[in-house]
């Protein structure tokens, strides 16, 4: 195989070849996005819900996404690997914004990061690109910036909020990012910024418009994800539920005394010591 690369990225957009995309957060769940043939992975912070158990993404620290993105890399080989920069890690000086950038990319091993806001940030990505880093842009629903977007609704819905997206959108690819997600955005206005833009899109809850998508595996999978089931999300399996099952019947093994049976056991070879055998 050949490792995907911004390369390959850029030219799945111009080929229209969809781009898919999945989180991951331990090896093995990238192991398994890495062998279904998933051409990126996010280690999203999303890690915070669905992984660690916060009602949301601001709880996740640098030191969590490094230790998570770590696991993600010994357990992928061929996807292009990105990791969300948590919560306030790229607002204060640049200096303090390119030293978290640094870790990531040193001590985690990711590829490129993603940074979530719009014009606000195109200098903050201008600075991170030109220290050679990959940098991803995310629009629309910022769940960062939940507390003041007033909770997790659609993005894009009137003429302003859509011109909005739009600027924001060509802010980044001109500040150098080489993809955006947008989440939670109508689909009319994800597919005008896929067409006005040169880096490819990869959407989730964005329509079918985007040049790629990208789902929260515990979402995709019904891995004990937390979240109510969400219009955007399709799910392609109940492992949860074959979890639980699998789980409750090693217990009633257990209680029943049918596990462990012979065929789990060893047995002493030899017919000492006499205060095994009497
Ligand atoms: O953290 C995450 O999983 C994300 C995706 C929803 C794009 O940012
Ligand atoms: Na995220």
């Amino acid at each position: 195989f050949k490792p995907v690369t911004t390369a390959t990225l850029r030219k799945m957009k111009s080929d229209g070849t969809p781009i898919t995309m999945v989180t991951a957060y331990d090896y093995p769940s990238a192991k398994l996005a890495d062998e279904a043939g998933v051409d990126m992975i996010l280690v999203g912070d999303s890690l915070g819900n669905v992984v660690l158990g916060y009602d949301s993404t601001l709880p996740v620290t640098l030191e969590d996404m490094i230790y998570h993105t770590r696991a993600v890399c010994r357990g992928a080989q061929r996807p292009f690997i990105v990791t969300d920069m948590p919560f306030m890690t790229y607002h204060g000086s640049l200096d303090l914004t390119l030293a978290s950038v640094a870790r990531l990319m040193r001590e985690g091993g990711c590829k490129a990061v993603k940074l979530e806001g719009g014009r606000e940030i195109a200098d903050t990505v201008r600075a991170i690109v030109t220290a050679g880093v990959p940098v991803v842009g995310h629009i629309g629903l910022t769940p960062q910036s939940v507390h003041q977007i007033g909770g997790y609704r659609v993005q894009g819905k009137t003429a302003n909020q859509a011109e909005r997206l739009l600027e924001d959108a060509l802010a980044l690819e001109q500040a150098g990012a080489f993809a955006i997600v947008l989440e939670l955005v109508t689909e009319d206005v994800a597919r005008l910024v896929t067409s006005r833009l040169s880096i490819p899109t990869i959407g989730i809850g964005a329509g079918p418009g985007c040049d790629g998508q990208v789902l929260v595996f515990h979402d995709l999978l019904q891995y004990a994800s937390p979240s109510v089931p969400k219009k955007m999300v399709k799910t392609y399996a109940d492992i949860g539920s074959a979890i639980r099952n699998a789980i409750s019947s090693y217990v009633d093994d257990v209680r029943e005394r049918r596990f462990p049976g012979p065929e789990h056991s060893f047995r002493t070879e030899q017919r000492e010591p006499a205060v095994l055998y009497g």
